[in-house]
Formats: structure tokens, C-alpha cells, sequence
């Protein structure tokens, strides 16, 4: 039977010297630093605890894991007594047998070990040190027990709190407070009137509690404990994977009974997250079975015709044929292909080869086009390569973080909690963001300075920065002569150094005031090791690749660069952003971000595929709409990837997919784009198929299977039946067959196997001879490119301006327990927390509007309008509403526009000029998107039979 107990030394690890000490007559030797309860795990010994974890500082209550030290009076905590050389420590003897007795039979006065039945029955804590000792009862009885008349809290969705089971160790307000850094819970009162309490004494649910789980994991009994635990019983085995939702990249255990997860624990061995998680990853994982499922192939011919449930044979079939006509009849480069940042490198690759390979064009692109491909464009520019340069354990050895355009503790909150630790222990925070999010004040953490710039002038903060490193001497020198082109160099710095990119200068336009620009710049400059973490504020603007490479200029000019504490870091928004653009999504590459037009690699692709490659760059996803328009551009293959909601300007979206004479959508769900397709690939989610993500460190985490694909195949299973079906044979017997046909055409990955993966945990690219175990931080003595290129980054205002009749500006974002289009999370109790999206608005223009919180606002744009519910909040700035895109029917991208970044057409969804107007009925287009909406349902319930279908 698998056994679900971990093993656990008790206290964190420690970095010091060598010491050796006697435990129990076994010499051992550990850092200094270490715990006596740590030594002893490493001899082999188990000395009993309660209080003590390893994710968590010691903190010495419960009196358990007494010890004696000889010549040392009493019995000392083992896990708050440090070791010494030369100590002799003893773990067990009668007398410490007695002691350890004496409190574990108080604690059972209050905790009867009633355990049949307890959903931690077997891997409890308290039960197994009772065991250990011999406790069976309390000879105290159980008349002082003051939690058992406590009622249980089960508000939260997820987990509940049973006060009766809780031995108030402190553990669980240790890991809110030390791991996730929320500060949620508290213990009240003392002795057995202790008591763990939520925020101002409410429910978990109306507290501060962001549901992390962080508490749950660390607790030592049931006293929380996960709900499907309690309902599913005892998982019968655990498969490593790692979390499909965001960049971070977590690795979880997914305990399984049958077919069925119990529960997601995060892995304490998983680089990306030690042990951590949120609620998406640790909790939202139910929509991989969620009745809306659609898990068989359907076609039709028009999309106002009803769904035809066909087999897998004839959904290829018909979808090859349909492909091969519009071909024949519009030309070879008619068609196209979308691959996913949500699925796996294994299968992102197959759909770039397909399109490649079996149709013969380069017209493949994938959903980074709308987010991160400035980072793509200015990072290889600049250090010569397009990804992050550190780890995410590197921001422990940051002094100063400079944040910009990025919310990690709502779209990268793992993240955001190491981030949050290290600011906690001192390192100085800088953020750059029109919206006071909440690293900007938040319990125990204030930036020391927030620049609230306004919407679409990143470039001009980034370049008074640089003016003031270059005007007052902040330039490291020395790193600048040793490692960056000279030439390029001196133009920066004369450009930079011009009076119009002051900070005084820059002011009117950015909004920032001067003071705070020069300070930030001094602090970053000169506090030691800085890091920037940047999003999609960042890069989704119209200068978004110059804000790039503005970035990796000042990083460069201040020695930022090439070690570890320091670096520049996109936060990737999906799970695999990183991994899509690396496995040569984008349709001027091949994997491993090399140019199409380069002889050599096409020649190596080609041969390997036995195909000839088409030496120029097919379509960006813009151009196949502006294509599918004017009538050249007639098919597509989608995978994972939901553009009817996610891309700018909805209404010329639907448009173009309309003008398609066949679509394919390969989705889990009936998503919004399926709506406007006419060959339906069931998907299959992240737990029904092996693969690999890489996050955004780079690093490369096995996926694995945890349960039978619902709908008969994995999603690479599907590409390669539709390869075969236009004619062109891929023979894979597993997607580790894949990873090796891209370890052999890609110089970064030719170190990738799955039996490396599986040896090392995670491997971070490149890896190759050069790195056999993965590069943790790039450009250590030299940039990728040999010399760091710096670049004149000339501010140029976006063209989309407010006027008198769209006076405010309209930026978008995401919230913790949503994720992108909300197709997954919204299928989970995650929309308790968050059930539509809202306009946020500033209490001064919503007066001026005679708007307040929870009326209703058409929000108009030059695109569209559509109506949203006000939420009046000082977190934004006069003059700039924010709000996410989660629910489809809010139609934020509706009032998007199509102006995009100049380098890379990523779209500008960070600035669009909008009026807001008080409304009392939803917009045209959420009127007409409702009705369509429910035709295009109830044509897919007549196939599946389904209620929802949704
Ligand atoms: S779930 Fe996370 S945020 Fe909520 S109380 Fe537990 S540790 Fe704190
Ligand atoms: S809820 Fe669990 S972790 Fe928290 S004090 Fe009680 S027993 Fe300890
Ligand atoms: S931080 Fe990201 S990767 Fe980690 S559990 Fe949450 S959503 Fe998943
Ligand atoms: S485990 Fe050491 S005092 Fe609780």
C-alpha cells in the first residue's frame, strides 16, 4: 500500500562549516547551523516532533523532541539546539521515553485518539509519536479538552479546520507567515485555550486567507486537511508532475485512488516551487473532469450546423481532406497552425512539424505572439538569448528587486512568496506599475518605491532610469568594458544621457514624479545585487520590445548581469510560454530560436524530417486574420489555444475565424473559438499524458500521466493521427521519442532525455556538452551573443491617445484565482473568490461619472464597447480602469484594439483609450456573443448529449 507519510528532518537546512558531532555513539557531520533534530535525521535517527517541520523555522513548542547533551543540564529541544563539534547527544533512554510521554498524553487529553475514520488516519503525526510511546489514552481524561465542543469550519471550498483535531503547534501559522507570507492566521489565548483563528476571527473564506494550502501541508494532524481526502480516502499512489497553470512551474505530487486525484501536494524536491504552491496548482484541478468535457471527435461542415460524433479515423479524415482541398484549391501557403502554450514541448513541436513538414509552410505561430515575444526579441538582441537569465532560488541572494509591469502575487504567486520572504529579510523592492498592486503594501513587505507611470510609457521611465545611472556616475564600468561592444555602448550612453530623457523631463510625461525616478535608479544602481522581474506590462504595448531591450540595457550598464541575486526575468504568463517559443512555434524559427532562413539548420530539419523547408517566414497570427479576411488565408489548425476570447478586438477575431472554410480546435472544452470550427479534436489535459513544460527559469519538468486520456488519446497522439492522415508519417511509440528527435536538432537541449529528467528532477536549458546538468544562470563570464549589445531605445508615444471622447485609459491584468481565459478555472470553486470580471475605477472619475461600486459601466473603445460592473477603488490611478479577461461574456477584448508592439505585433492590451458611462443593460455585442453562445451550445449538446457543453 503507498504509503502517504513523508519523510521529514524537522528543520530547514543550514549552509556552514563542517562539524562533527556523537549522536546515540555514531559519529556524524553536518553545517553548523544545523539542528541536533536535523543531525539526527542524517545519522539515520528519528528523534519524535510536532511542532518542528523542515519547510519552517524551529520554533520549540511542544517539547517533544527533548534530548540529552552530555555535560549540558536538562533535556534541551532537538530542534531549536544547534549542533557544536565534539557534542555526545543521546535520543533515547527511559527518561526521555517519560518526558516525551508526559506531553504527548496531555496533548491526547485534548486530541482522543479516535483516529478510525480520521482522513489522516496513517499519517498523522501525533498518532504515530503516540504510537511510538506507547500513548493509547490520556491519563489527564478528556474533561479539560476545550476544542471539542468547537465547530468545524468548512467554508473554504478546498480544505476545512476542525478545531478538534488541532494541537495548536503553530505549525500552520508558521507556514502562512514564513512560506506564503499572508499572515492570514493567528493563534489566541494560551495553554488549551489556544486557538487558531482566521484574519479578525472569520471563516477561512472571508479572510485574508488566499488558500495556498500552505497551512494544510504543514499541519501535523487532520485539523486541516483537504476536503476530497475525507470524501475519496487514502490515495493508492503519487505521480511527480508539474502544475499546468502558470510559469512558475510547480511540481506536485498527484496522490491518486483509481482514476481519481485526491489531492495535489507540492513537492518539497521541486526546484521551481520547494514544497509550495497556490490555489490554482494545489487545488483548481477539478475541471479535468468536469462534465463540460468534451471527449469525442466531432466535425461539421458549416458552423450553423449541428455537431457530427465521429471516431478518431474519420475526424482525421475529414480534416486531411478538408486541408488537402483548400490547398488545392488556394495554394499551398492557405493554411496554417496554432500551437499551445498550455500543452507540452513534446506536442507544441509536432504542430510546428506538421505545418512544416506535412503542409509544406511556415505559417505556424503560437499564443506567446500576444504575450511575450518582445521578451523573445529584445533579450536575443541584447544578451543573445531570448529567455530569463537566473533561477528562482536566485532571488534569494537579491538586495534590491526591482519589479515592473508584473503582479506576482496574483499571476506568479509562488513566486511572489520566495520574493516576498527575501524582502522580508531586507533586499529593497522597486515597483514600476500603474496600479498600486499589492507587493506595493502588503503585511510586512512596502515598496520603498512605487513609480505609478502612466499606461504606455515604460520607455520613457526606463530611459530617465538610464539618464540618471549615466549622469551621476552609476555606471559599472568596469563590467561594461569588460563585457559589452563598445560602439553601442558610448550611443547609449550619449543618448541616454540627453536632457529630454531626464527624470524631470520625463515627468509630465510618464506621471512619475522626478524624486522618486532618481531614487529608484540610485537604489538599483547602487544597492547591491539587483534583479528585475518583469511581465506583461512590459510587453504587451506598442513599444514593447524596446521596453525589452530598455531593460536589458540598464541591467547591463549596472553589472546586473551574469551571476547570481541579479538578472533580467520575464514572469511567464502560461505554464509553457517558455517552452512553446523554444520548441519553434513562431513562424520565422526553428526550434531552439534559430532563423528559417539560415541553409543549415532548414537542411538539418529537413533531412531529419525528409522533407525541403520553405526558406521564408510564414504568417504572424495577425496576418492569418488580416489573411483569413481578404480571402488568401482559409484554414487552421488550433491547438490548446482560445483566440475568439484572448486576442485583441474579439469582433475582428470572430470575423476572420468566420471567413475559415475549416478550423480545428484541439481543446478539452467547447471553448470560445471551437464555436467558429468545424473539426473538433477532443484535448486532452495535463494529467492524461506524459510530456514536459519548461517554466520561465527554463527549467524542464517532466509531465507525467496520472490517468487514461477521457478522450482515447493523448493531445500528441492526435497530431501525429492528423500527420498521418495528410499523408506524412510520424512514428512515435512515446513522447520521450520526441524530446530526443529535439535534443538531436537543437544545440540547447542536446543534453534533454527523459531519463535525465527523471534522474535530475528538472534540468534547466541549455544543456548540452557544454552544461551536461543544465545552466542555472546564463551569461556567467560572457553573454550568449559574446559582447552584450546596448540599443538607443527612443521613447515613441503609442498611437492610441486619449481624447475628449475616450478620456480614460483601459489597462488589463489577470487575478489569483482566475487564469487567462478562464476556461479551466472557472470550472472549479475558484470562482467563489472571483465570478466576473470588473472595471476598477478611481473614486474621483467614478464620481465625475455618478458611477459606484457594483453599477453597471459601458466601457467604449474605437474597437467596441461592452458593459462591465464597477468596482470604485483608489488601487488605480485617475485617468486609468483596469480589468481582467476571465469570463467571456465580459468581452474585454471586444474593447481592445489591434495596435501592436512595432517589432513582434504583440498587441497593445495594456493601453486602449475608453469612455466609461453609467449603463443599465448589457452591450450589443455581449447581447448578440449570448445569443450566438447559446445556438452554438445547443449544437454541440445534439452531438454529445451533454446539458452544459459549455
Ligand atoms: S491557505 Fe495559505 S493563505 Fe490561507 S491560511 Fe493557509 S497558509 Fe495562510
Ligand atoms: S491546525 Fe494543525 S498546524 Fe495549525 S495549530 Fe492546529 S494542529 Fe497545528
Ligand atoms: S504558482 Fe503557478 S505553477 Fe505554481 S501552483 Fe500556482 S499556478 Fe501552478
Ligand atoms: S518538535 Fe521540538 S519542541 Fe516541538
Amino acid at each position: 500500500m503507498f504509503a502517504i507519510n513523508r519523510k521529514d528532518s524537522g528543520t530547514p537546512a543550514a549552509q556552514g562549516e563542517p562539524v562533527t558531532l556523537t549522536i546515540d555513539g555514531a559519529q556524524v557531520t553536518v553545517p553548523a547551523g544545523t539542528s541536533l533534530m536535523r543531525a539526527a535525521a542524517a545519522a539515520g535517527g528519528a528523534i519524535p516532533k510536532l511542532c518542528a517541520t523542515e519547510t519552517l523555522k524551529a520554533f520549540g513548542s511542544c517539547r517533544v523532541c527533548l534530548v540529552e547533551v552530555e555535560g549540558q543540564k536538562g533535556y534541551p529541544a532537538s530542534c531549536t539546539t544547534l549542533v557544536a563539534p565534539g557534542m555526545k547527544v543521546k535520543t533515547d533512554s527511559d527518561k526521555l521515553r517519560q518526558l516525551r510521554k508526559g506531553v504527548v498524553e496531555l496533548y491526547v487529553s485534548d486530541h482522543p485518539l479516535n483516529c478510525k475514520g480520521c482522513p489522516a488516519d496513517t499519517h498523522c503525526e501525533l498518532q504515530s509519536v503516540a504510537a511510538d510511546l506507547g500513548v493509547t489514552t490520556s491519563p489527564y481524561g478528556f474533561d479539560g479538552a476545550s476544542h471539542q465542543k468547537a465547530p468545524c469550519d468548512a467554508s473554504n471550498p478546498y480544505f476545512e479546520f476542525d478545531p478538534k483535531l488541532c494541537i495548536a503547534c503553530s505549525r500552520c501559522v508558521r507556514a502562512c507567515d514564513e512560506v506564503q507570507g499572508t499572515f492570514a492566521i493567528t493563534i489566541e489565548g494560551r495553554g488549551f485555550e489556544s486557538r487558531v483563528v482566521a484574519s479578525q476571527d472569520q471563516s477561512f473564506l472571508e479572510s485574508e486567507c488566499v488558500s495556498c494550502g500552505a497551512c494544510v501541508e504543514s499541519c501535523p494532524t487532520a485539523a486541516l486537511s483537504e476536503k476530497p481526502l475525507a470524501i475519496l480516502g487514502r490515495p493508492d499512489k503519487a505521480v511527480t508532475t508539474t502544475c499546468a497553470y502558470c510559469g512558475v512551474g510547480c511540481s506536485f505530487e498527484a496522490e491518486v485512488k483509481g482514476e481519481q486525484v485526491v489531492r495535489m501536494v507540492p513537492s518539497r524536491d521541486g526546484k521551481a516551487n520547494r514544497g509550495h504552491a497556490c490555489v490554482k496548482g494545489r487545488f483548481a484541478y477539478g475541471y479535468a473532469t468536469h462534465e463540460d468535457r468534451i471527449t469525442t471527435p466531432m466535425i461539421r461542415r458549416k458552423i450553423t450546423d449541428p455537431w457530427q460524433k465521429v471516431s478518431w479515423d474519420e475526424a482525421f479524415k475529414y480534416a486531411a481532406s478538408e486541408f488537402r482541398r483548400i490547398q488545392a484549391t488556394y495554394g499551398r501557403q492557405s493554411v496554417g497552425g496554432i500551437t499551445s502554450s498550455r500543452c507540452t514541448n513534446e506536442e507544441a513541436f509536432l504542430v510546428q512539424k506538421l505545418v512544416r513538414a506535412a503542409l509544406g509552410t511556415n505559417n505556424v505561430d503560437t499564443c506567446a505572439r500576444v504575450c511575450h515575444s518582445p521578451t523573445g526579441y529584445g533579450l536575443k538582441h541584447t544578451l543573445g538569448e531570448s529567455a530569463g537569465t537566473q533561477t528562482f532560488d536566485s532571488v534569494q541572494k537579491s538586495d534590491v528587486i526591482f519589479v515592473i509591469g508584473a503582479n506576482p502575487t496574483d499571476g506568479h504567486p509562488v513566486f511572489a512568496s520566495r520574493m516576498k520572504r527575501r524582502l522580508r529579510e531586507g533586499a529593497k523592492l522597486i515597483v514600476a506599475d500603474p496600479r498600486a498592486i499589492d507587493l506595493v503594501r502588503s503585511p510586512h513587505v512596502q515598496a520603498d518605491y512605487h513609480l505609478p507611470l502612466k499606461p504606455g510609457t515604460n520607455v520613457a521611465l526606463i530611459n530617465s532610469i538610464a539618464h540618471v545611472v549615466v549622469t551621476e556616475g552609476l555606471v559599472n564600468e568596469a563590467f561594461v568594458a569588460e563585457r559589452c561592444e563598445p560602439g553601442p555602448f558610448q550611443k547609449w550612453r550619449d543618448f541616454v544621457s540627453q536632457p529630454k530623457n531626464s527624470p524631470e523631463a520625463m515627468a509630465g510625461i510618464t506621471g512619475v514624479p522626478a524624486a522618486l525616478v532618481r531614487g529608484a535608479a540610485r537604489l538599483y544602481a547602487k544597492g547591491g545585487n539587483g534583479a528585475i522581474y518583469y511581465g506583461l506590462g512590459v510587453t504587451e504595448h506598442s513599444q514593447g520590445s524596446t521596453m525589452v531591450l530598455g531593460i536589458a540595457n540598464l541591467a547591463m550598464a549596472t553589472g546586473n548581469l551574469g551571476r547570481e541575486g541579479v538578472g533580467v526575468n520575464p514572469l511567464r504568463g502560461q505554464n509553457n510560454v517558455q517552452g512553446s517559443c523554444d520548441m519553434g512555434s513562431f513562424p520565422h524559427e526553428l526550434a531552439g530560436y534559430r532563423h528559417i532562413s539560415d541553409t543549415v539548420t532548414r537542411d538539418l530539419f529537413g533531412q531529419t524530417w525528409g522533407v525541403t523547408l520553405e526558406p521564408e517566414p510564414g504568417l504572424r497570427i495577425p496576418n492569418m486574420f488580416e489573411a483569413a479576411l481578404d480571402g488568401s488565408f482559409k484554414a487552421l489548425y488550433v491547438q490548446g489555444e482560445d483566440m475568439a476570447q484572448s486576442d485583441p478586438n474579439t469582433q475582428h477575431v470572430t470575423a476572420a475565424l468566420s471567413a475559415l472554410e475549416c478550423l480545428i480546435v484541439q481543446d478539452i472544452f467547447l471553448n470560445e473559438t471551437a464555436k467558429y470550427a468545424h473539426v473538433f479534436f477532443p484535448g486532452s489535459s495535463f494529467l492524461e499524458k506524459d510530456g514536459t513544460f519548461t517554466n520561465a527559469e527554463r527549467r524542464i519538468s517532466r509531465v507525467r500521466k496520472v490517468m487514461q486520456p477521457l478522450a482515447g488519446l493523448a493531445d500528441w497522439e492526435a497530431t501525429v493521427g492528423f500527420a498521418r492522415a495528410l499523408g506524412y508519417e510520424m512514428t512515435y511509440a512515446h513522447p520521450s521519442e520526441i524530446m530526443d528527435e529535439i535534443a538531436r536538432l537543437t544545440p540547447t537541449f542536446t543534453g534533454v532525455s527523459y531519463e535525465k529528467l527523471d534522474r535530475l528532477g528538472s534540468i534547466q536549458w541549455p544543456c548540452n556538452d557544454a552544461a551536461p546538468e543544465g545552466t542555472p544562470t546564463m551569461h556567467i563570464g560572457e553573454f550568449v551573443r559574446g559582447k552584450g549589445r546596448f540599443y538607443v531605445t527612443e521613447y515613441v508615444p503609442t498611437q492610441e491617445r486619449v481624447t475628449a471622447r475616450f478620456p480614460l485609459i483601459l489597462t488589463t491584468g489577470r487575478v489569483l484565482t482566475q487564469y487567462n481565459v478562464g476556461a479551466q478555472t472557472r470550472r472549479t470553486a475558484n470562482s467563489q473568490w472571483y465570478e466576473e470580471d470588473v472595471l476598477e475605477i478611481h473614486p474621483q472619475d467614478a464620481e465625475d461619472r455618478g458611477i459606484t461600486t457594483g453599477e453597471w459601466v459601458g466601457v467604449t473603445s474605437r474597437a467596441g464597447e461592452t458593459v462591465l460592473r464597477a468596482v470604485v477603488t483608489e488601487r488605480v490611478q485617475p485617468g486609468v480602469v483596469y480589468t481582467t479577461f476571465h469570463f467571456p461574456d465580459s468581452g474585454a477584448n471586444v474593447i481592445t484594439t489591434e495596435n501592436s508592439d512595432w517589432a513582434t505585433n504583440c498587441p497593445e492590451y495594456k493601453v486602449t483609450a475608453v469612455q466609461a458611462v453609467k449603463v443599465q443593460r448589457p452591450s450589443e455585442w455581449q447581447r448578440r456573443y449570448r445569443k450566438r453562445n447559446e445556438e452554438q451550445l445547443a449544437l454541440a449538446r445534439e452531438a454529445t448529449g451533454s446539458s452544459t457543453a459549455n
